[in-house]
């Protein structure tokens, strides 16, 4: 009687060691791309009516997944999280409109750019002061916090900066004339313009910057970014990043993108 009993314990023992040791291997969690991203930047990264996550960048992404034979698993994440959550390893790739850029190149590897933005200003409809960069010396600034436009709003002699967790944070901030302006991209802006139909705000000014968004990965996987860049490259040669760009800004991709 005792026999059986320690012979039906090895069993369970050794069956359970067969299970977990699958489950380290297991499939599916390695054809699966683990992508971060900051869901607050229609029309790149937003959450539509049922929660799922929507916009230009997820498609892309989904497409490269798609090319490279892997499952997409996207979580939402606070965009000054993006870069450390690469850093750490909880995600092999982030997607969120991230321009490239010399600070961030040190810490993170980028794909092939597959978008050019730049940064724009907005300010309050029955705002007659500001209608340039040079105009936002010394008044006060909502910025996403840890962006481009933080960057450079903090070079503005004598701004304030506000710096808010959430791009959709900016607006609400300026809306309530909490700030006098907000610094953001250019197409977020004009999506957001167009898509609320909100007549209480404003665009101002051309374009500060030049920047490319591109994909990152952590410091050093060339082996994922050649991945990425391949895939990349044959979605855009066989026409399935020109739909999705057509999809999301209702015009061909012009040659930069
Ligand atoms: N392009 C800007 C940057 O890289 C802003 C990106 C913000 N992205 C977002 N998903 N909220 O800093």
């Amino acid at each position: 009687m005792k026999k059986i009993w320690q012979f039906g314990i090895l069993a369970m023992l050794g069956f359970t060691f067969l299970l977990t040791g699958c489950g380290s291997n297991n499939k599916v969690e390695n054809n699966t791309l683990k992508v971060a991203t900051c869901a607050d930047f229609a029309p790149f990264e937003f959450q539509g009516k049922d929660g799922q996550y929507e916009g230009f960048d997820i498609d892309i992404i989904k497409a490269i997944g798609k090319e490279m034979g892997e499952k997409v698993e996207i979580s939402n994440l606070g965009f000054d999280a993006l870069v450390p959550a690469l850093q750490t390893g909880h995600v092999d790739a982030v997607i969120a409109g991230m321009s490239m850029n010399g600070e961030r190149d040190k810490a993170v590897t980028f794909s092939k750019p597959y978008y050019q933005s730049g940064l724009t200003i907005m300010v309050n409809a029955n705002n007659n002061s500001i209608h340039s960069f040079k105009d936002l010396e010394g008044k006060t600034i909502a910025v996403q916090i840890g962006t481009t436009g933080a960057t450079e709003a903090k070079k503005i002699p004598g701004a304030k900066v506000k710096e808010l967790n959430s791009s959709a944070d900016t607006f609400i901030e300026l809306k309530a004339h909490n700030v006098q302006a907000v610094v953001n991209d250019k197409p977020v802006n004009a999506y957001y313009m167009v898509e609320s139909g909100d007549k209480s705000i404003k665009r101002v000014g051309g374009q500060l910057t030049s920047e490319n968004y591109a994909i990152a990965v952590k410091k050093g996987n060339t082996e994922l970014v050649e991945k990425i860049n391949k895939a990349l490259e044959k979605i855009k040669a066989d026409g399935t990043y020109a739909k999705i760009y057509k999809k999301w800004f209702g015009v061909e991709p012009s040659a930069e993108n």
